[in-house]
């Protein structure tokens, strides 16, 4: 079995290609690094001979919504169009818990995911979608992304952070033994509030950023999962954090 991670070097790419190719499953790595650009289409023909599955944890850094929606939507277009001509049976594409959800915030970088779970969906190739919650490990930048002149602007909305690990042991789980297709969700065992998760780690780390609650964008509930889910065991790694 041979599987393809577009963004294979990336935050989840490279644990996800260690775990697989540790189970002796044979990994091809699809970043830039690698010579391969997914938005061009450049090299992704050559890199698809052979290729059972296609893992999509690519990323942008761009947030909004015509950059996004662009990036997310093109590349996963290109990935199938190009995995058809290849004979992949399965397309796994890592999202986020509440993305699409109607209430849901609208910012750009989450309108780019629903556009990129649209196109996954589109082709021939059965597209199986596992949607996260926001990595326990990625806080910390989170914080950073909400910070605006040095004070932190925290929603008092929910959110139910997962350990990666967990993540990662779910993506192998799709590429190697899930019925292709299939939609997944998983998040970790606690639900807080933004603002007292956003406290209580930048008190832990010593960081004396003033914290401010705000209104939340859309549902306060919309980013945490609302039916089954699988849910992981590894705790938030702050203790003490009051519960949603
Ligand atoms: N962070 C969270 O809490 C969270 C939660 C749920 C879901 N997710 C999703 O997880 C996914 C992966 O995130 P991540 O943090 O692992 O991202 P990341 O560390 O930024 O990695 C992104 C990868 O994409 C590759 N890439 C970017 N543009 C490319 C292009 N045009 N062609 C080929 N490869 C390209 C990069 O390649 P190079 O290294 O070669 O540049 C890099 O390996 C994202 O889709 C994100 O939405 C994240």
């Amino acid at each position: 079995m041979k599987v393809f991670i577009a963004g294979g070097r990336g935050r989840v790419g490279s644990p996800l290609a260690d775990k697989l190719e540790a189970r002796g499953i044979e990994v091809a790595s699809g970043g830039l690094d690698d010579g391969i650009d997914a938005l061009s289409g450049e090299g992704l023909a050559e890199a698809l001979v052979g290729v059972d599955t296609i893992v999509n944890v690519l990323n942008t850094p761009r947030f909004d919504a015509a950059g996004a929606i662009s990036f997310f939507e093109e590349s996963t277009t290109n990935l199938n169009a190009e995995g058809e001509r290849a004979g992949v049976r399965r397309h796994v594409l890592l999202s986020i818990v509440g993305v699409g959800q109607g209430d849901a915030s609208d910012i750009g970088y989450y309108l780019g995911k629903v556009a990129q779970e649209r196109a996954a969906r589109s082709g021939s190739i059965p597209a199986t979608i596992i949607r996260a919650t926001q990595f326990q490990s990625y806080i910390p930048i989170l914080i950073d992304q909400h910070t605006v002149d040095g004070k932190v602007l925290a929603p008092r909305s929910f959110i139910q952070p997962v350990e990666l690990d967990e993540v990662i042991e779910l993506l192998t789980e799709a590429a190697t033994t899930l019925e292709p297709g299939s939609e997944i969700e998983i998040a970790g065992p606690d639900r807080f509030y933004h603002d007292d998760l956003f406290r209580a780690t930048l008190a832990d780390r010593g960081d004396d950023r003033e914290v401010v609650t705000v209104d939340a964008q859309g549902a306060p509930d919309a980013m945490v999962p609302r039916g089954a889910h699988r849910v992981g065991t590894v705790r938030y790694p702050v203790p003490g954090i009051p519960l949603a």
